[in-house]
């Protein structure tokens, strides 16, 4: 395991400690959730009494695999608490996600919860948003013309791929990753592209994080919103 992967197993399963009996809790996508769920199964085999709210199809696999029960919006409207990884946090606690290509469902888990609390290593730490490509998932149809529309904004957006075919999100959409190297006003840039038809969310979440938990080495720090 590498030092990156055993920091994100530290953070993944202190953030655990959080849950209490009964909650509901948002179950973000990425490798540091991974260890989070697992350590979750575990506390669920002890007894503790939750129901999970996946936030992709990976996520829910492998809440099935560890045992963690899980529910839907169809039953359950207001989260207790949301957990997620994150690509990049600003000093704001202003955040880019959405590197694993999850990012719509991960917002509307997190923005569902009374809280929402951030697991990262210290290397997602930056002092401005933007070196890692911003995720934006638009619609198929017209895509081309959508990402026209975005590189206005001063990037040039490159459609993921996997396998050489475009990459499809658990929505059926595609992704963008737009090299905007420098955010300034992550708050501005997000109502913006928002704004334009085609566009289905962005990778910046902002004002959502109520608490981050960095893992550093052996230790865990914890910021406050
Ligand atoms: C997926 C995400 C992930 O939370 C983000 O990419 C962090 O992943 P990891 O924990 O693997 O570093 O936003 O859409």
């Amino acid at each position: 395991m590498t030092k990156t992967d055993k920091t994100k197993q530290l953070v993944g399963e202190e953030v655990v400690d959080y849950i209490k009996d009964g909650m509901k809790v948002g179950l973000g996508s990425g490798s540091t959730m991974y260890y989070m769920i697992k350590k979750l199964g575990d506390r669920v085999k002890e007894g503790l009494d939750i129901e999970g709210v996946p936030t992709s199809n990976t996520t829910a696999e492998w809440a099935k695999e560890f045992g963690v029960p899980l529910t839907d919006f169809s039953k359950v409207q207001e989260l207790d608490l949301a957990i997620d990884g994150a690509d990049e946090v600003d000093p704001n606690l202003q955040l880019i996600k959405g590197g694993g290509g999850a990012l719509v469902r991960e917002k509307i888990v997190a923005a569902s919860a009374k809280s929402f609390y951030v697991i990262v290593d210290e290397s997602k730490m930056v002092t401005y948003l933007g070196n890692f490509l911003l995720p934006i998932e638009v619609l198929p149809f017209g895509w081309e013309v959508t990402a026209n529309k975005i590189s206005d904004f001063g990037c040039e957006p490159k459609i993921r791929k996997s396998k050489g075919e475009p990459f499809i999100t658990d929505n059926g959409n595609y992704i963008l990753d737009c090299n905007f190297e420098k955010i300034a006003e992550p708050k501005k840039l997000h109502e913006e592209l928002k704004s334009l038809v085609g566009v289905v969310e962005t990778g910046l979440f902002i004002n959502m994080a109520r608490k981050v938990m960095v893992g550093k080495d052996e230790k865990v720090d914890v910021i406050d919103q």
